[in-house]
């Protein structure tokens, strides 16, 4: 079956604004977004009704509980955002007989390692938010064989919240900040990542099989003191940066020290070349700065 119609869950996050923005470049596909409001992941049992109404040939849920220290506490909410409702899109798409296309995270992993994450690596998550993405692939894989897991790192985007917008706004307030400097990943603009996977879509019309566990991150890495070295440069910002340690920035949820992921999966299986992250950032701070933030 050909993928034409296809259900974007989280319509105002990152991701799925940036899969909006997008959608006008692939007029081969009908996308239909939709946000809390109209299909709540806090409510798995109404999903049913509301998936039935649109008969989606794919879905893509960009919607997540992402506030990693708070579902230190929020625990059952958590849980039922990436878990419980991830396991029960995967069962509806199963029904449908449909692709069912999810993110999950970096946090999966321990952060021990010392060289990039692969895809099949056993996850071992350090915080609940790991958690619940863990529980949320497995569960969704175990649901429908059709799905595909994309899992990606440091998001940022012109759209939504994110450390890009946080670090400009706080350099302009204050003369200096301090930045974790021991903790290595692989920052993503959403904009990349929300094109890679409308290309999984056309390589599926295609007839390719996409299934599995992919991953996905601009090329290069990072801390996040680096991170916000080059935020100051490219923005043209004088605020003092100090590189501090985890250890000395205690936060309610632990991060993994190192989370760098290995894309070279989704690199071959789909032919892409991944943009570089310095370039990713500084096309996403000309758009930031046009618009004054
Ligand atoms: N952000 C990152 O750094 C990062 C890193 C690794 C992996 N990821 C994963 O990448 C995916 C996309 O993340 P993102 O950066 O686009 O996240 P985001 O900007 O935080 O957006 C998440 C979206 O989920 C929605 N949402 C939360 N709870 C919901 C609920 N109960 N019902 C319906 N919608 C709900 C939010 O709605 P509201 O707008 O109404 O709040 C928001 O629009 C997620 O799976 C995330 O776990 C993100």
């Amino acid at each position: 079956m050909s993928i034409h119609k296809i259900l974007v869950t989280g319509a105002n996050g990152q991701l799925g604004w940036e899969l909006a923005q997008a959608a006008s470049s692939f007029p081969e596909f009908e996308f239909v977004f939709v946000d809390r409001t109209i299909l709540d992941l806090a409510k798995p049992e109404s999903f049913d009704a509301i998936i039935n109404s649109i008969v989606p040939d794919a879905i893509i849920n960009t919607a997540a509980y992402t506030a990693v220290d708070k579902a230190e506490i929020e625990k059952e909410l958590a849980y039922t955002v990436n878990a419980l409702a991830v396991q029960e899109l995967a069962r509806i798409s199963k029904n449908l007989g449909i692709p069912f296309i999810s993110y999950s995270t970096d946090y999966v992993f321990n952060g021990n390692a010392t060289s990039p994450y692969l895809p099949d690596t056993t996850v071992d998550p350090v915080n609940y938010y790991g958690t619940t993405k863990a529980d949320g692939e497995r569960m969704a894989m175990d649901a429908n064989e059709q799905t595909i897991i994309i899992r990606t790192s440091w998001v940022f985007s012109k759209h939504g919240n994110n450390f890009v917008k946080t670090m400009l706004r706080l350099m302009k307030e204050r003369a200096n900040l301090s930045i974790v400097g021991d903790q290595q990943g692989r920052p993503t603009y959403a904009k990349d990542l929300a094109l890679a996977t409308i290309q999984m879509l056309i390589a599926i019309n295609k007839g390719q099989e996409i299934k599995g566990i992919y991953h996905y991150a601009n090329t290069g890495e990072t801390s996040w003191y680096e991170f916000a070295q080059k935020i100051k440069e490219l923005a043209d910002l004088k605020c003092d940066l100090k590189a501090i340690n985890t250890i000395d920035f205690p936060t309610p949820a632990k991060r993994p020290a190192y989370s760098v992921l290995d894309t070279h999966k989704i690199e071959s299986e789909i032919s892409i070349t991944i943009p570089n992250w310095e370039i990713a950032l500084s096309e996403c701070i000309v758009a930031l700065l046009k618009n004054n933030y």
